[in-house]
């Protein structure tokens, strides 16, 4: 890539030398928009304190005004200028898992732009575990807002092709990193209810979780949290396709038998027919590996959608690990859920 080319649209590409991190560390200090890489999905970053810079990423993606966004830090100490009353175990979860993909849903201190929050009273703040990411808040010297760097609805960027696909003209700039090695979204916990409850599944499992705290912990959707306390993000449908997806779950072997039989049936009927399914081999790296299969989904549903198929077909896997947040993808993206 030559360095710091212009793209055809107006967004600045920029290599991952300190120069081009300093760039856009500026940009961000002028209140302007910045994707980049973390482990889990791109994000779209904007001073956090800003509010005129954070209200330019809702128009951006065109996200609901409701959809409050995550705050990323570099160190421990910017905890504080982000968050008020930080409980103790967000201390333990943050000394153990951070950095890297958990989100701590805490008080918002009056730092942080009230649209961060999207009218709530809290504020959802991560470290992420990539070098550009952090060089680039230190740099900037600012807690960075940052949602997933996709159009709202589209699934979550893991390459810096699929930003400028949707965001190529729309941010000032794309920081041009590898491909994200987890490539779910971080987990969303939230730490102000008398319970600590999963918002969203991720990158660190509920089992990790409920070891480091030595309690259960409940999933928002799955077992009632406490004082029911929501994401707003949870009602949107989300990561999808342009083709519609019919997710099939149940057991496993009746479950790959239906989606076999289903895709033999659309087929007969000339449709086009996508499947996320290990006996045909389109998850990229096969297998029910939960972890290669979040490595590989945003990614496979992009591709469907490159290669226009009228219909994707996928099978659900199991539940246990990075399976949750496989699942509650695959969930949100589907059209149709059939149980076998
Ligand atoms: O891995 C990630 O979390 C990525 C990278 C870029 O860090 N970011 C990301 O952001 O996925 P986004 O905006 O696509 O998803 C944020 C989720 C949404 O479901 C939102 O509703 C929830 O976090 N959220 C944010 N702040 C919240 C709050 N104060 N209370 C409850 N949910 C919150
Ligand atoms: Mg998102």
């Amino acid at each position: 890539m030559p360095e710091n080319p212009q793209s055809p649209r107006g967004t600045l590409l920029l290599d991952s030398s300190p120069r081009s991190i300093e760039k856009a560390a500026a940009l961000l200090k002028r209140g302007g928009l910045v994707a980049f890489p973390t482990e889990t999905v791109y994000g779209l970053g904007a001073n956090a304190s800003d509010s005129a810079a954070v209200q330019k990423i809702f128009r951006a993606k065109g996200r609901p005004p409701d959809n409050p966004l995550i705050v990323h830090i570099a160190a421990i100490d910017q905890l504080r200028q982000v968050a008020l009353c930080i409980p103790p175990e967000a201390l333990l979860l943050a000394g153990r898992f951070w950095p890297g993909p958990l989100s701590l849903v805490l008080q918002r201190s009056s730092l942080i732009a009230a649209e961060v929050s999207a009218g709530l009273s809290t504020v959802a703040v991560r470290m992420p575990d990539h070098a550009l990411a952090l060089s680039l808040i230190r740099a900037a010297e600012v807690p960075v807002a940052a949602p997933s760097a996709n159009l709202a609805g589209r699934p979550s960027p893991t390459s810096y092709r699929h930003v400028l696909e949707d965001l190529g003209g729309r941010v000032d700039a794309v920081i041009a990193g590898g491909n994200c090695r987890i490539g779910v979204e971080s987990t969303v916990l939230d730490l102000t209810t008398p319970r600590p409850c999963i918002l969203r599944p991720g990158g660190v499992t509920r089992e990790e979780l409920e070891k480091v705290l030595n309690c259960r912990v409940a999933v928002a959707g799955i077992k009632l949290c406490v004082n029911a306390p929501s994401s707003p993000g949870m009602k949107y449908r989300h990561y999808s396709p342009r083709a519609p997806l019919i997710l099939i779950t149940g057991h496993p072997r009746r479950r790959r038998r239906l989606c076999n039989e289903l895709a033999a049936h659309y087929r007969g009927k000339g449709l086009h027919v996508g499947l996320l399914n290990q006996s045909y081999g389109d998850w990229p790296t096969g297998g029910q590996d939960a972890g290669l299969i979040a490595f590989n989904l945003y990614r496979a549903l992009r591709l469907m959608d490159l290669s226009r198929v009228d219909l994707i077909l996928a099978e659900g896997t199991e539940t246990a690990g990075l399976g949750l947040a496989v699942m509650n993808r695959l969930r949100k993206a589907a059209a149709r859920v059939l149980k076998v």
